[in-house]
């Protein structure tokens, strides 16, 4: 038993169904956030944030099959939906209820600031458009709704790449706002960046990046990876000359891959001498290896999407087993109460914490 009580962290995490990830998602996003939800202390909270998705697609058919793809990767590459919260977030009305709440008490300002809008109307003005020609009003509240799906949940910390911090700070800010306004009930949550995962080389040494169509999909099946790998693009060294490891394409995605030894051996014959064909495959087997259960998996997940919509809507009994008495928490706080319970003061003699609020701010000089 250990002697200090250890206080359990939620790490809450949305993921984006839009089409099938690469083998840079997985080594860099998937595989790292599975092995954190597997350490004791931890609570785990993964969902497909499809009402986020429906921001950017109209195509009702393609919004289905990669929330199915989605669950069906996150399953196939070990999620254990009995040890975490696995769930859609479409199932969980208290979410958008939330999001309304947050809706009234956050900047107008703020959200202008956000990247992807403020992006939005960059290229708008740019153009000479309107600012905000063929920009949706989701597209604009797009934070507020990522805030409520981490606040819901009273998430410590929330692993996401770069590109969300501003997402995460905008969560923090909007939490704070809500605090203030009406007591602590909102956990401030952090985003969690870890430096040292790997960020994967693609097809033509460039970052793996579906913008620069240099991906290898996760599940593509052995033929395929093995024709992508033989793809990769190298020098005109003989198999007798030496080899940098360093920046070498090929290393990297063996290293992702590889036990310590094998990379160590890799190495070696590196220095020592190996053809460009021989690297590749044995790079080939190694990845072939690591994938071809979870590629297994996934297939099968993919053929049974009963049982998949089964186990999101038990997640989403979970986990709305923790929103409901949540939101009716937030619900009375905010006012929204049962009318004959109460304080039932006539409004007139009881302070009120908004205008308090603005007072404590800028005093205002009696004349
Ligand atoms: N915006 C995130 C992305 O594009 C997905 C997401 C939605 C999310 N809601 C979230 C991530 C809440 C973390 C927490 O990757």
């Amino acid at each position: 038993m250990p002697a200090l009580h250890v206080p359990v962290r939620r790490v809450l995490t949305g993921i984006s169904p839009s089409g099938m990830p690469h083998l840079g998602n997985y080594a860099g996003a998937i595989r790292p956030a599975i092995a954190a939800s597997r350490q004791p202390d931890v609570e785990s909270f993964f969902f497909l944030a499809d009402y986020h998705a429906l921001i950017k697609t109209v195509d009702p058919d393609r919004l289905q099959r990669f929330t199915l793809e989605a669950a069906a990767t996150w399953l196939a590459a070990g999620l254990d939906p009995g040890k975490v919260w696995f769930y859609r977030q479409s199932d969980i009305p208290e979410i958008l209820e939330l999001t309304w709440v947050l809706t009234c008490i956050a900047g107008k300002g703020l959200l202008n600031r956000a990247h992807a809008y403020k992006a939005a109307v960059d290229k708008n003005t740019a153009e000479g458009q309107n600012a905000d020609a063929g920009v949706k009003v989701g597209l604009f509240m797009y934070p507020v709704l990522m805030a409520a799906d981490i606040l819901i949940f009273k998430a410590h910390s929330v692993p996401v790449g770069r590109d969300q911090i501003q997402h995460i700070e905008m969560a923090r800010d909007i939490a704070a706002r809500f605090n203030h306004l009406y007591g602590r009930h909102l956990e401030l949550p952090e985003a969690a960046i870890d430096d040292s995962v790997a960020t994967l080389p693609g097809l033509d040494g460039r970052k793996m990046s579906k913008s620069y169509h240099n991906t290898i999909p996760l599940f593509a099946p052995a033929a395929k990876l093995k024709k992508l790998i033989f793809s990769v693009v190298t020098d005109s060294r003989t198999a007798s000359q030496p080899k940098d490891t360093e920046g070498s394409t090929l290393f990297q995605l063996y290293q992702a891959f590889a036990s310590q030894e094998e990379t160590t051996t890799m190495r070696a014959a590196f220095v020592d001498g190996i053809s460009w064909s021989d690297v590749k495959q044995a790079l080939f087997e190694r990845i072939d290896a690591a994938l071809a259960p979870m590629r297994k998996r996934y297939e099968e997940l993919i053929a049974d999407p009963v049982r998949i919509e089964q186990q999101l809507r038990d997640g989403a009994v979970r986990a709305r087993a923790i929103a409901i008495p949540f939101l009716g928490e937030l619900r009375r706080a905010v006012g929204i109460r049962n009318i004959a319970l109460g304080s039932t003061a006539p409004v007139a003699t009881r302070p009120k914490a908004t205008s308090l609020a603005r007072f404590k701010r800028h005093p205002v000089r009696k004349p």
